[in-house]
């Protein structure tokens, strides 16, 4: 079939790459031992700090957000330490097997994929680890594949009231740019984040945001490293360097990025993307169909993810949306395979992209003979109208 017009990219990250991002990543690779490299370097390594509200340091890796979870890990932690993770959804679940693997003693506290990270749950936890040999604490922020978002302030809140020393590690990737997070007032000891997702930018590179605390745990910290190792990154950074080849044209892709941000304002970057997660899960409500996070304090503003009516399978629905819209969906992952799909309403986006998605979502939905009430997009530009700032 021929599909003209945009192909719509409305997975939960990557996301749509802004054409300002794109024409600033169309340059000439400079020296990166050059003077002119040296002022790129610093200019985004100082750039980023603003969005993980930090005045700490943050490290960009030539890698994945994979890269960064491993980073996290081995830079803090020495073998056998035993950490505490939640179980979120499937990405809990990649990191949770990455920590088992480097040889980490994981307490994985089961979840049922509709929930975030427990508040109460970790201070029970804590309060029981009398001895304090729990290392760290882990949570993704905001699950990817199931569009929940945890409450960290209250996990860290929790921790404090036990007086627990426990590391605090949190996964942004899905978050970082799209939702309210605060490295620095919230005690994170270590924040992962990746390219692809709010930061409107192409995979391949990630971030590691770093408090006092981690840069301290780093210097007892056993676990093999050398590529990931912060302490190869500090120093060249401080002069705009990097120890190996950095990705040239990403980071001028970032910087071009993060001027984005900042005109819009991280307070606006936030309004819009709830403003979007709201209108999303209105169309849901008024289709009939179930969203798949259960608590309303939980629900993610950079994606919504879709359950679909018994017998019915997302992957077909996907599959008729992408042939006769050109719009790609996210898949469900792992134990959710074929029974939701997710919508991605982060990044580079606005009203008329969200409706023109929900459209999309809509049509399918009859094509595809998935029972549903019609209504959803009408449902969502009334929530879109209704807090538009005229
Ligand atoms: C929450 C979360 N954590 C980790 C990852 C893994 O990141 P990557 O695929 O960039 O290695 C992803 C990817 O989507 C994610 O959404």
């Amino acid at each position: 079939m021929i599909h003209t017009g945009r192909h719509f990219l409305q997975i939960p990250g990557p996301t749509n790459v802004p054409d300002r991002v794109l024409r600033a990543m169309a340059a000439p690779v400079i020296d990166h031992r050059s003077a002119e490299f040296a002022e790129l370097g610093k200019e985004v390594l100082e750039g980023l700090r603003p969005v993980f509200q930090t005045k700490g340091p943050v490290v960009i890796y030539p890698a994945s957000g994979t890269g960064a979870w491993e980073a996290s890990l081995v830079n803090t932690l020495s073998p056998g330490d035993r950490v505490l993770l939640f179980e979120t959804g499937h990405f809990s679940q990649l990191w949770r097997d990455m920590a088992v693997r480097l040889g980490l003693n994981v307490e994985y506290l089961p979840g049922d994929w509709r929930h975030g990270a427990s508040p109460e749950e970790t201070e029970a936890r804590l309060t029981a680890d009398a001895a304090r040999a729990i290392r760290a604490v882990m949570v993704v922020h905001n699950e990817t594949s199931t569009g929940v978002t945890s409450r960290v302030a209250e996990v860290r809140t929790a921790m404090d009231r036990v007086g627990h020393p426990a590391l605090l590690l949190v996964d942004t990737i899905s978050s970082l740019g799209s939702i309210d997070y605060r490295h620095d007032e919230w005690k994170v000891d270590v924040t992962i984040a990746g390219s692809q997702k709010g930061l409107m930018l192409p995979p391949g590179i990630s971030f590691n945001a770093v408090s006092e605390k981690a840069l301290a745990a780093n210097r007892e910290a056993r676990l093999p490293r050398s590529y990931w190792d912060w302490q190869q990154m500090l120093g060249p950074n401080r002069e705009g360097f990097f120890p190996y080849t950095p990705a040239t044209n990403l980071l001028y892709g970032l910087r071009e990025a993060l001027k984005m941000l900042h005109e819009e304002g991280l307070e606006n970057v936030f309004r819009r993307h709830a403003r979007h997660g709201e209108a999303a899960r209105a169309a849901v409500r008024a289709w009939r169909l179930d969203v798949q996070c259960e608590d309303p304090r939980e629900y993610s503003n950079s994606l919504t993810t879709v359950r679909m009516p018994e017998g019915h399978s997302a992957d077909n629905l996907r599959k008729v949306i992408l042939d006769a819209f050109d719009m790609s969906l996210g898949s469900g992952l792992s134990k959710l395979a074929g029974k939701v799909f997710r919508i991605g309403h982060l990044g580079s986006f606005n009203d008329l992209m969200l409706a023109g998605t929900l459209s999309g979502v809509e049509m399918g939905l009859r094509l595809a003979g998935v029972p549903h009430r019609a209504g959803g997009v009408a449902a969502a530009l009334d929530s879109l109208a209704s807090t538009h700032k005229a």
